[in-house]
């Protein structure tokens, strides 16, 4: 009881009978309706009650995938950072589970990550049980790294901190991953160096406990610190070719460089890539551990949303499987929504015509569902352009110039082999778009959830040949 009253005690606070409140707050009808709320996204992950921003500790650990996240159990804005906690058998359906990481004397639990220590090399479980480790910030005073086990994926036990060298006070955000080929821990931290000189400090480890420095990658003075924290180190093989692998070190708002990386030093290829090409997608995380060993990445979908009579604010991505793809003499990642989403399909409507031109009929002009999912391959003429509306969502495309006009968001998105590919999810709050096998991905995020659905394709000058139309009813997972 004593953590339900703290959990909800800013309407416990304005509400005299609170007994009876927080007898309500887990029956089956009492939670149903806070997951029916007009502004909460209906297959996207998002807290009962209270704030969430990054997604922390993704990993699969005894048959679960764990969603742990930035959470404030008070208020629905930024503050008071616990770590939320969530799990899934399948990536789409979600069990919000108790809080598993509280503030305590040595501050607030800011972002981290999470792994299985399958060879038991810190001596906290055994191989036959492998500990679940949540490495977390504890963000005042010297702000330091903190360290929690689990052997059951439930109850989560501090241990005093890890042991590494002491940094300045605002680093921040551990992520730790196993480097196979020098069978090593390494871990990557955000820090900001003198003169606000923002940096990726790397460590390694043989017990996951002690900690050792083993190299630096840090930017000018004046450097955005996006480019920066929360950061993430990943290998993705090149298309199939499992034996083409390169290395992945991105941050808080996509940007990513590609390159090498020995277990001690990261040495990129070129320039960094944005590799978000929507508005509002931040602190992306990837799975530790997959059973099919994908690279699997969640991040935090910022909305300002209206949030009169809510009792939760913003929520995460779809889960979207990563690969890496040759563009001429460049690599670029490219995002897939993961399969198990194709769960969620109910029902299918084919809207495809052979052509369409600007005397054709609105092919989705009687559609009622509010959960969609659109999956387009069009075959454009040179000078075609199209208009399309996803509730109160325009996108504007036009083939000449290759403008991909969403919203206040612009990207040039050329034709592949002559063909424009679409992926578009709509949900009561934003829409995923994945363009052209995944190489552009657009979120925005935003109220979707007008009055009366309303949908439209229409193409304008020149005709435009389609090859696939196919529009699903999406369910919901709550
Ligand atoms: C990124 C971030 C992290 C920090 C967390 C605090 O959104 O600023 O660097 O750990 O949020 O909530």
């Amino acid at each position: 009881l004593g953590k339900e009253v703290d959990m909800h005690l800013d309407t416990i606070i304005s509400d005299s009978s609170f007994c009876k409140l927080v007898t309500q707050v887990d029956t089956p009808l009492f939670n149903a309706d806070l997951y029916m709320e007009r502004h909460r996204a209906q297959y996207h992950f998002s807290p009962k009650r209270g704030w969430l921003n990054d997604p922390n500790g993704l990993v699969y650990y005894k048959g679960e995938y764990h969603l742990f996240f930035q959470h404030n159990p008070y208020g629905l804005r930024w503050g008071n950072m616990h770590w939320g906690h969530a799990v899934s058998t399948d990536l789409v359906h979600w069990k919000e589970l108790d809080i598993a990481l509280y503030p305590d004397e040595r501050g607030t639990m800011f972002s981290g990550s999470a792994i299985v220590d399958t060879h038991n090399s810190s001596g906290l479980g055994t191989i036959d049980d492998p500990p679940l480790l949540l490495f977390y910030t504890c963000a005042e005073g010297t702000w330091e790294q903190g360290i929690a086990y689990s052997l059951d994926g439930r109850t989560f036990t501090k241990l005093p901190g890890v042991a590494m060298p002491s940094i300045v006070p605002g680093n921040r955000d551990p992520k730790v991953i196993w480097h196979e080929a020098s069978q090593k821990w390494v871990m990557t931290l955000y820090v900001t160096e003198a003169d606000e000189q923002h940096a990726i400090y790397f460590f390694q480890s043989d017990n996951l406990l002690n900690w050792r420095q083993v190299s630096i990658v840090n930017g000018g003075i004046g450097e955005d610190r996006y480019l920066y924290e929360c950061p993430e180190l990943y290998e993705l093989p090149l298309g199939a070719d499992s034996s083409n692998i390169k290395w992945v070190l991105s941050a808080v708002n996509g940007v990513y460089a590609i390159g090498d990386f020995d277990g001690t030093t990261f040495y990129p290829l070129y320039e960094r890539i944005q590799g978000n090409h929507g508005r509002g997608y931040y602190a992306a995380q990837l799975f530790n551990n997959d059973p099919k060993g994908r690279r699997i990445e969640m991040g935090w979908r910022h909305t300002h949303t209206d949030l009169d009579g809510m009792t939760f604010n913003q929520s995460m991505s779809l889960p979207m499987s990563l690969s890496l793809q040759q563009r001429g003499a460049k690599f670029v990642v490219t995002r897939t929504p993961v399969q198990e989403l194709e769960s969620l399909r109910t029902k299918k409507y084919d809207c495809r015509r052979d052509t369409f031109d600007s005397l054709s009929i609105n092919p989705l002009l009687d559609l009622q569902p509010r959960l969609l999912e659109i999956d387009m391959v069009l075959q454009p003429s040179p000078k075609s352009s199209f208009l399309m509306k996803m509730n109160g969502i325009e996108i504007n495309y036009d083939v000449y110039t290759g403008r991909f006009e969403v919203d206040d968001v612009v990207n040039t998105i050329p034709l592949q082999d002559g063909l424009l590919k679409l992926r578009l999810f709509l949900d009561r709050v934003g829409i995923e778009i994945f363009a052209q096998d995944g190489e552009f991905y657009i979120p925005i995020n935003k109220n979707t959830n007008s009055s009366t659905p309303q949908y439209a394709f229409h193409v304008s000058s020149e005709e435009m040949a389609c090859l696939k139309f196919d529009v699903y009813e999406l369910s919901a997972i709550w």
